[in-house]
């Protein structure tokens, strides 16, 4: 081959490999764009994702949310933003959509689903009575971000409740969730929706992250207001219990219906007692990374944490900070996430399971977090945090 002839056939292999590199790109990109996932999961479909929002005109978010709520009277699966976190949704009444639910998530099929509906007066069909004090907290509290537990009616399917006598039953204070449910048939069975053990999803990107190829439809809305998922109160005993901490607060609960429990396994992973709600004896958002909750005055705190993470970084392992803002500037972690005011947790509900997800993104190994106060919004933040961490909490 002359040199002429060389050049020429480069040139030419040079224009074909482009050609191939585009249009692989090209289809790949497509697939992602229509939220279908590349041939590796367990359970594969074609999802369907539907940008939705306050740009959009009444009758589009019509149409939308119209064809959302057909797909779950067929059966199928659509994911949703709540104010809290974003639900998986599937017809609360039909058992084949409930098992669907769980084989999406991986979940066990033995933690019950949480019913959502949009309109009180649908309470009464799944429900076999409704409380003095149940009634005194729906008036308070819904729409909103309170789950309560009541005894289960005859529509309700065991598969739903996964076997138990009782259901959980929320009515959610986001707009798009409350017209969705109306168009889906009244009642939505929603865990959070991401793959069981991962933090739940505040933003649909999060969603996207876990649930294409498992899920008919992705309702793509704004990130959620709240962060953390709702407060479980268990309305069946004569003193109300909460058995999951949340936006709504044990100071709130108690201000409308004067003695309020909680079960004692929320806080203390040595009691020998078995959580009542079913989901909060698995260890969740658990990140990637190992994570330690450092408690004690804060400059202790930050002493140890310091301490800590230049120990590991001597040994080449990558570390991270979970803080609030009045200590930020005192760190040296690789990555250092701002938990906001130590006064005010709204923040640091808000940003927590978007800090677990980028930890795991970030190749933390080590992270350190510092300890909330376990009052008000700060019960909840605990809460989560000492799962995400296996109660693994040190003192300073
Ligand atoms: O904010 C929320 O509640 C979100 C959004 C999507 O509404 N949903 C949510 O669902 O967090 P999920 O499945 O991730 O958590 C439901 C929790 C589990 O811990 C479960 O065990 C508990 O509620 N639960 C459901 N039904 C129950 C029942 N009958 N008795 C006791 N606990 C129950
Ligand atoms: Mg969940």
């Amino acid at each position: 081959m002359g040199m002429a002839e060389l050049l020429h056939f480069l040139c030419f292999f040079g224009v074909f490999w482009g050609f191939i590199k585009d249009s692989v790109c090209v289809t790949l990109n497509k697939e992602i764009q229509n939220g279908e996932k590349p041939k590796n999961g367990a359970v594969e479909m074609k999802t369907k994702i539907v940008p939705i929002g306050k740009m959009d005109a009444p009758e589009d978010i019509n149409k939308k949310l119209s064809e959302a709520g057909s797909i779950i009277q067929n059966g199928g699966l659509v994911a949703f933003p709540t104010e809290t976190v974003y639900g998986l949704g599937g017809d609360a009444l039909n058992p084949e959509s409930s098992k669907k639910i769980y084989a999406a998530k991986g979940r066990p099929s033995d933690n019950p689903l949480i019913v959502h509906i949009a309109d009180i007066a649908h309470l009464e069909s799944i429900v076999c009575e409704i409380p003095q004090k149940a009634k005194l907290l729906a008036d308070a509290f819904w729409p909103g971000p309170l789950t309560m537990i009541f005894r289960k009616s005859q529509l309700v399917p065991y598969q739903t409740t996964g076997g138990l006598e009782t259901v959980a039953v929320r009515m959610p204070s986001n707009v798009l969730a409350s017209q969705f449910i109306e168009k889906s048939g009244g009642y939505i069975a929603a865990p959070s929706a991401n793959i069981s053990g991962r933090p739940s999803p505040t933003s649909a990107k999060y969603v996207k992250q876990d649930m294409i190829g498992r899920i008919d439809m992705i309702l793509e809305a704004d990130d959620v207001e709240i962060g953390l998922e709702s407060t479980i109160v268990d309305v069946t005993c004569e003193v109300p219990m909460i058995l999951r901490p949340g936006y709504i607060t044990q100071e709130m609960l108690c201000g409308i219906v004067g003695e309020i429990k909680v079960d004692e396994t929320i806080f203390d992973s040595s009691s020998a007692a078995v959580p009542k709600a079913p989901g909060m004896k698995y260890r969740h958002y658990a990140p990637k990374g190992e994570l330690v909750i450092v408690e004690g005055e804060p400059r202790a705190v930050v002493g140890f944490i310091n301490e800590k993470t230049a120990a590991h970084k001597s040994r080449g392992e990558r570390t991270g900070v979970l803080c609030t803002e009045e200590w930020l500037t005192q760190y040296h972690a690789d990555s250092i996430k701002n938990a906001g005011s130590r006064n005010d947790c709204k923040t640091a509900a808000m940003r927590l399971y978007t800090f677990l997800r980028e930890f795991d993104d970030e190749n933390i190994a080590y992270i350190y977090a510092e300890a909330f106060d376990n009052a008000g919004l700060g019960q909840a933040v605990m809460n989560r945090l000492l799962k995400a961490a296996g109660h693994h909490i040190v003192k300073v």
